[in-house]
């Protein structure tokens, strides 16, 4: 969702804070604006669409100076806009905020500062903030307490970096459940809403804790804890590559994504078997108390919510654990059964989804031990956790989530192993068995990847199709949920996922001459029933599309397309059956002409509810 950079330095702020602004655009957003330091006052300027737009107005204005802040903007309150686009300002427009989050008492602030003289210009909650610091201000000129004052009187979540026309080179940043970064680099300080957007000025970054503040100027940075102290910020190297960021000779994010798969699974298993025992020392709980768990629930949204039904069979199948997977926002709102002796399983690649920070926090609450699963080092979630496994998928540009999905599939599948192992449920040479075997993927997810011939056929002959039904069993279904997803997501064309056992149920109404039916139909122990929903399908004129393993056939009868895939046992068919799945989607969103990395009203971290 939004993005926030700031710069101040030695060189000029305005093309740093573009560049910032660009690498920031593959989280979605529908305006952007910056506002630079020159002469004593500030320059703003703002537009709606891409940063493109924005970039050509500040050279056109001539934008100069050497200090500024910058936004993308993702709509909440108040539709897409120049008005509504950040930086927001005082009265005297001397002030300058940009904000991420959700000023939750916006409307009572405003009411409050309206009543008291203020004059606003726009219909955003964070424009409450750019007037709270103004009062602030004009009792006491100093910018690091203003800032303070402000967010006291702020309910909700914020990351916010404010600049003043009368405090020449400073940037005063604070966050509240809403990621801020930090780093010194030699030509200045640097300030941004996501690691990525400084990465390439300095790799050694502070990622700031909730109620904590800092003062940004060209000679370092000071930084205040909560209680307004001055303390020694904690560094943080970040060791991705600089290329993380540049599409490497692939067309798109997406489909470079999906070629570092292999590299994925080989980085988070990595160190993983030692001595034949499975180690994940992150985890934080004893033997005894990982042996006690007597319930585990996955909570997750979206993608990460599919990566849980994938874990649920594999825990309650290896472990004989009950295990439930639920939404995060479903699982907030009720009143899950929670004990000690329960195991709360929260997966996010971005590690700031605001459903499943809330999910944690309430788990956390009622007493559950909770364990993160994400790809961002520092984030939310693996700060609220009592452990994190990191799923090494690196940063992840394209909305829809491809790489970390495998990561977070290989990392669950690591922990349904130490759940048996630790439960005695399974014997250590099985154990080493199933981790050489899953180690394997990554060699079978290449030769995937290899040959996608049989996909872009496949996806020449669904291009056209107004709707798609997706359908599996056991894992088959579990992968089904995720291929649906995908393909809506990017291509936009209607698809729905269902355990294959239910078309009876309902789905079969919709099939038609050429409607694609896209089935996961691997060697299975249900393999044969999925056969059987093949032919009532087909009866019904529908357009197959089987995703089946290598050798087999028989499956041709059935299927008008196949995509094979190498066998693997069942329990490691979501990795790879769900790779043509991505494959698939994204052929076919770049045959509709669709912008395969930045969909249509996506963000990539959903930090609002
Ligand atoms: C789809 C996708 C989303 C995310 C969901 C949760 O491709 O990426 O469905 O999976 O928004 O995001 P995280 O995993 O960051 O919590």
């Amino acid at each position: 969702m939004c993005g926030i950079v700031g710069y101040t330095g030695s060189a000029a702020a305005s093309p740093i804070l573009i560049e910032g602004l660009r690498r920031l655009e593959y989280r979605g957003y529908d305006s952007a604006g910056v506002a630079v330091q020159r002469d004593g006052a500030l320059h703003l300027v703002h537009r709606t669409g891409k940063v493109d737009g924005l970039a050509q107005a500040v050279e056109q204005e001539q934008v100069a100076g050497t200090c500024g802040i910058g936004h993308t903007r993702w709509a909440t309150h108040g539709r897409p806009s120049t008005a509504n686009a950040h930086p927001h300002t005082s009265c005297d427009g001397r002030i300058a905020v940009v904000h991420n989050g959700i000023i939750e008492n916006f409307v009572e602030l405003r009411e409050e500062l309206e009543a008291a003289g203020h004059t606003f210009t726009s219909q955003t909650d964070t424009e409450v903030a750019a007037h709270l610091v103004e009062e602030a201000y004009a009792e006491q000129p100093d910018l690091v307490a203003a800032v303070r004052a402000a967010t006291q009187r702020m309910a909700g979540a914020y990351g916010l970096a404010v600049v003043c026309a009368d405090e020449p080179g400073t940037i005063v940043v604070t966050r509240k459940d809403s990621p801020i970064v930090i780093g010194m680099a030699p030509d200045g300080a640097r300030v941004a809403s996501d690691v990525i957007a400084l990465i390439d000025a300095t790799r050694d970054v502070t990622v700031m804790g909730d109620g904590e503040l800092a003062a940004l100027s060209p000679d370092g940075i000071v930084y205040y804890d909560a209680a307004g102290r001055v303390t020694e910020p904690k560094i943080t190297h970040i060791d991705w590559d600089v290329d993380v960021a540049e599409k490497g000779g692939y067309p798109d994010f997406m489909l470079k994504e999906i070629h570092e798969q292999p590299r994925v699974i080989r980085d988070t298993l990595a160190g993983r078997l030692v001595n034949g025992t499975l180690a994940i020392d992150e985890l934080d709980l004893s033997v005894e108390e990982l042996n006690l768990i007597d319930r585990v629930y996955v909570i997750a949204c979206g993608t990460s919510y599919h990566a849980g039904l994938i874990a649920k069979n594999l825990i309650e199948g290896w472990a004989r654990i009950p295990t439930e997977v639920e939404v995060a926002s479903e699982f907030r709102y009720r009143n899950p059964i929670i004990t000690p002796t329960t195991l709360v399983v929260a997966v996010s690649q971005s590690g700031e989804t605001a459903d499943t920070l809330a999910a944690i926090r309430d788990a956390r609450c009622k007493g559950a031990k909770v364990f993160g699963i994400t790809n961002v080092i520092g984030s939310p979630v693996a700060r609220e956790s009592d452990g994190v496994i990191y799923t090494k998928a690196n940063k992840e540009i394209a909305v829809a989530s491809t790489k970390s999905f495998l990561g977070q599939v290989v990392s669950l599948t690591l922990l349904a192993l130490l759940l048996a192992q630790v439960k005695g449920k399974m014997r250590t040479n099985q154990i080493r068995l199933l981790f050489r075997e899953l180690a394997d993927t990554a060699e079978h997810v290449e030769a995937i990847l290899s040959d996608t011939s049989a996909v872009e056929e496949a996806a020449l002959a669904c291009k056209d199709a107004v709707s798609a039904l997706f359908i599996g069993r056991g894992m088959g279904a579990a992968i089904s949920y995720e291929g649906a997803l995908k393909l809506k997501e990017i291509s936009y064309l209607h698809a729905e996922a269902y355990a294959a056992g239910e078309m009876k149920h309902g789905p079969i109404a919709l099939l038609d001459d050429g409607f694609p039916v896209i089935a996961i139909a691997t060697q299975s122990p249900v393999y044969d029933k999925v056969i059987s929903n093949l032919q009532e399908s087909k009866a019904r004129g529908a357009m197959i599309v089987a995703v089946a393993t290598e050798g087999d056939e028989e499956i041709r009868k059935h299927a008008d397309h196949v995509i094979y895939v190498p066998k693997v046992r069942d329990c490691f068919s979501a990795i790879t059956a769900s790779v043509p799945l991505q494959l698939l989607a994204r052929s076919i969103a770049v045959l509709r002409g669709c912008n395969v990395d930045q969909p249509r009203n996506l963000a990539k971290s959903v930090t609002v509810e």
